[in-house]
């Protein structure tokens, strides 16, 4: 394609009262890069580098509220009280000083059904991962752990203990955690917040039919197990009023027997929608369904988004696509309003740059070997096979703010 050709991705679009420079974003990474639970100067430096890099818009890895009590996961990046609040404010400010806008995500509770093994968890139902179906498991990823030499990942999902059931009590709880993360975020300076009910943790397995197996008003039907999404998006709402940008991460298609199906994915964006949310972050898959959620190929996504963006008015965003020709006709077609890149962004942070420059073949290509998550699913930091600055760019003053303000608003907590 002709480098003038590419035009969609670089028009700017808008998310509830957010300008955007360009329909490019960063989809959300969990790096273990953390501190007792608090963001560190490797993650505010990782951030800096894909904000430079050229996206609109940057969804932060999650910001995590936990069950008081919780055994503090030591790699989880927490947003549950004003004393975590500066950390995350510096990471707001840096994304901003390098240009683009910042939404966090949420993750509130823990996360389900998809825990490590050896770790006991709490689900809407006593439903612990069995087993992942082998040609559900990416290739690639296989061969990466061949070459490695070390033991396969996928095979330790087959005993992970059977979760917890959720007392209602305890789905409340979550409710409000949401609702006060998100309040958190909005003094921290955030422009937006990403709540998390996607591929197949905690919030997902409320509304997937094949993993809540519920009886009572959280459970069975449409309505109940939408009933923690309804709420946690209108009791968001009430904490930070109709100004805050609010999306969420959902799944289009679960790609499992009797769980979510895209058609039934596009009612719950509906209802998120009526229910207040500004935009649908999509994704695909689930644990089991790995190879759909961190996909071998380009584009597999957009049939899911085609099909919610005919359901909903709001914008629609999806991953998944690494190939710039790929990407600005996915955005041409109208078939979805914005793509978010995640792999290719840990594999060359430059990558939007590059393709605004006409330098699209200096792209350090993701070989989608998935070993960023090979290395953050064992409890190490994010690292990268193709580009060894990752996880490094602390030391690369490129990467240090200095042009924003300094603001000492946030030293100390209120
Ligand atoms: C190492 C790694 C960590 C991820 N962490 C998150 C996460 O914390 N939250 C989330 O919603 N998605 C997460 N994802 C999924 C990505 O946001 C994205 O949807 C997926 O990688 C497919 O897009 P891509 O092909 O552009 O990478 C992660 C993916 C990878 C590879
Ligand atoms: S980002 Fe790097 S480590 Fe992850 S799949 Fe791509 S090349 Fe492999």
């Amino acid at each position: 394609m002709d480098q003038t050709a590419y035009t969609e991705m670089f028009k700017p679009i808008r998310i509830g009262n957010i300008e955007l420079k360009n329909r490019l974003a960063m989809a959300p990474v969990t790096t273990n890069y953390t501190q007792a639970g608090y963001p560190n100067e490797q993650l505010i430096s990782f951030l800096a580098a894909r904000a430079k890099g050229g996206v609109g818009l940057l969804v932060t890895p999650p910001a995590v509220n936990l069950f008081p009590g919780s055994p503090t996961h030591v790699l989880f990046t927490l947003l549950s009280e004003k004393a975590h609040i500066p950390l995350w404010n510096e990471i707001v400010e840096t994304i901003h000083a390098f240009g683009a806008k910042a939404f966090g995500q949420v993750l509130a509770g823990g996360v389900g059904r998809q825990t490590a093994p050896g770790t006991k968890s709490k689900a809407p139902s006593r439903l612990p991962i069995v087993k992942i179906p082998p040609e559900n498991i990416p290739k690639r990823s296989k061969e990466y752990e061949v070459r490695k030499g070390i033991p396969s990942l996928w095979d330790r999902y087959k005993d992970i203990p059977e979760p917890d059931e959720l007392t209602i009590e305890e789905i409340e709880w979550i409710e409000d955690a949401y609702a006060k993360t998100i309040r958190l975020m909005k003094e921290c300076g955030f422009d937006g917040a990403e709540l998390h009910f996607a591929h197949g943790y905690l919030g997902d397995n409320f509304l997937s039919p094949r993993t809540n197996l519920r009886t009572d008003a959280y459970g069975g039907n449409f309505e109940n197990r939408t009933r923690i999404f309804r709420n946690a998006i209108i009791k968001s709402r009430v904490q930070v009023g109709s100004d805050f940008v609010i999306g969420v991460r959902l799944t289009g298609n679960e790609h499992m027997t009797d769980g979510l199906t895209v058609e039934e994915s596009s009612r719950i964006a509906k209802v998120g929608e009526e229910s207040g949310l500004d935009y649908i972050h999509l994704t695909s898959g689930c644990w089991e369904a790995v190879k759909w959620y961190v996909p071998e190929e380009d584009s597999t996504m957009l049939p899911e988004a085609e099909v919610m963006k005919k359901t909903v008015k709001i914008p629609v965003i999806t991953p998944a696509i690494h190939n710039p020709e790929n990407v600005e006709n996915a955005l041409r077609e109208g078939k979805t309003d914005m793509v978010s890149l995640c792999r290719p962004l840990i594999a060359d942070p430059e990558w939007v740059n590059k393709v605004a420059k006409g330098q699209e073949k200096k792209i350090k290509k993701c070989i989608r070997c998935l070993g960023c998550l090979q290395r953050t699913r064992r409890a190490l930091g994010l690292r990268c096979e193709v580009n060894r600055e990752v996880g490094q760019e602390r030391y690369n003053p490129e990467y240090h703010r200095i042009s924003a303000p300094f603001s000492n608003q946030y030293c100390l907590p209120k």
